[in-house]
């Protein structure tokens, strides 16, 4: 079966985890002090703390944003759950923007009607699929009612709006290193930031509050990342420009030669650049594509069936914006298909005959 995410590990990262093994300091210490400086300097930021992952990393930044209980963070219903629930730990309660249909991005139309429409406390933005969100018409809206950005950017390791870095434009930003992530260390997250109290509020409250050894000066969380994990994220983020290369490559090939008419590609919007942390297709029979590309052992994934606040556990939500048609549309139809780094060049063509191979 040609997977849909492979995480691969060389020498060189199965050394560096060994080292911290040997070393003996497997909690928090300078090997994740180290991934920190690292992984901000690549996005251009001042400051990066790690984290357990990155759910709690956007719970800590909306905190850390000043979002608290009863707030309302608008955001797109188009995500993984994590985003949404997020919010719902912080206390604040979600209002969901649409997106545009064919980049699968929030829409800043929709986010302009509700943010004039109501109080939002902050905007918690994904870049989703690996593609940023249009930064310009964002930052517009959120600089003109004075409302912070936060940037999900689980996603979107690498990708630029415009050529700058996404996760530059917010008041912060998360990331997860999930092991299916274009960088990945397993179970991991990272929020960043250029705003220097924010930074220094984030890393005491990821560490129980701590401002000594047990003096505590707030109530936090652990949220802390091992060491292991850190020695990984340090040794994959080296990889990161080349596993997105490949990935746009694949991406570039799948639009050139997959050539059904009833396969819609994802756009890609010409100011972004996208790394591709899905490829997602549209279809209208989506579940019989899925079941053919399966009987050719080619996988593919429903990313996503649904949308945040369609999901059970959001039923009895005092949810405040609960029509967003173009995503509803698109959960109906998206199909996502293998792209990641370790494909070779064989898998990327049978990938491409399998899809062209299928009648509706
Ligand atoms: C868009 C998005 N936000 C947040 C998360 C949460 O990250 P994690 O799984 O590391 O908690 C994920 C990943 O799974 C994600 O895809």
């Amino acid at each position: 079966m040609i997977q849909l995410a492979k995480p691969t590990a060389d020498d060189a990262d199965i050394q560096a985890v060994v080292e911290v093994l040997r070393a003996g300091q497997w909690a928090s210490g300078p090997v994740v002090g180290a991934f920190e400086q690292e992984f901000a300097a690549t996005v251009g930021v001042k400051h990066g703390v790690a984290v357990s992952n990155g759910t709690v990393a956007i719970h800590a930044a909306l905190l850390a944003a000043g979002v608290g209980r009863g707030d309302l963070v608008l955001t797109t219903p188009f995500t993984f759950i994590a985003t949404t629930n997020s919010i719902m730990h912080a206390g604040a309660r979600p209002v969901f923007a649409d997106v545009d249909e064919d980049t699968f991005v929030i829409d800043p139309e929709s986010v302009r009607q509700l943010v004039r429409k109501m109080r939002v406390k902050a905007i918690l933005i994904v870049h989703i699929f690996g593609q940023s969100c249009d930064m310009d018409a964002i930052c517009d809206i959120a600089n003109e009612a004075g409302i912070p950005v936060i940037e999900d950017c689980a996603q979107a390791h690498g990708a630029e709006w415009r050529g700058r870095s996404v996760g530059t434009f917010g008041f912060g930003a998360t990331y997860s290193f999930y092991a299916t992530k274009n960088l990945a260390c397993g179970e991991g997250g990272m929020f960043t930031t250029n705003d220097d109290s924010a930074a220094d509020y984030v890393r005491s409250l990821i560490n129980h509050g701590r401002s000594g050894q047990y003096d505590h000066a707030l109530v936090g969380y652990n949220y802390r990342m091992s060491s292991l994990h850190a020695a990984l994220g340090r040794t994959q983020l080296q990889k990161l420009p080349a596993g997105n290369r490949r990935r746009r490559e694949i991406a570039n090939r799948y639009r050139q030669e997959i050539r059904p008419a009833f396969i819609q590609h994802p756009k890609s919007d010409e100011r972004a650049t996208h790394v591709y942390h899905q490829y997602t297709i549209r279809v209208a029979s989506r579940d019989r594509l899925q079941a053919h590309l399966r009987r050719l052992e080619v996988a593919s994934n429903v990313v996503y069936p649904r949308l945040s606040y369609q999901q059970p556990a959001y039923s009895d939500c005092d949810t405040d914006q609960l029509s967003c048609p173009k995503a509803e549309k698109i959960v109906s139809e998206v199909l996502s298909i293998p792209v990641h780094a370790a494909l070779t060049d064989a898998e990327v063509a049978r990938v491409i005959e399998a899809c062209n191979s299928f009648s509706p």
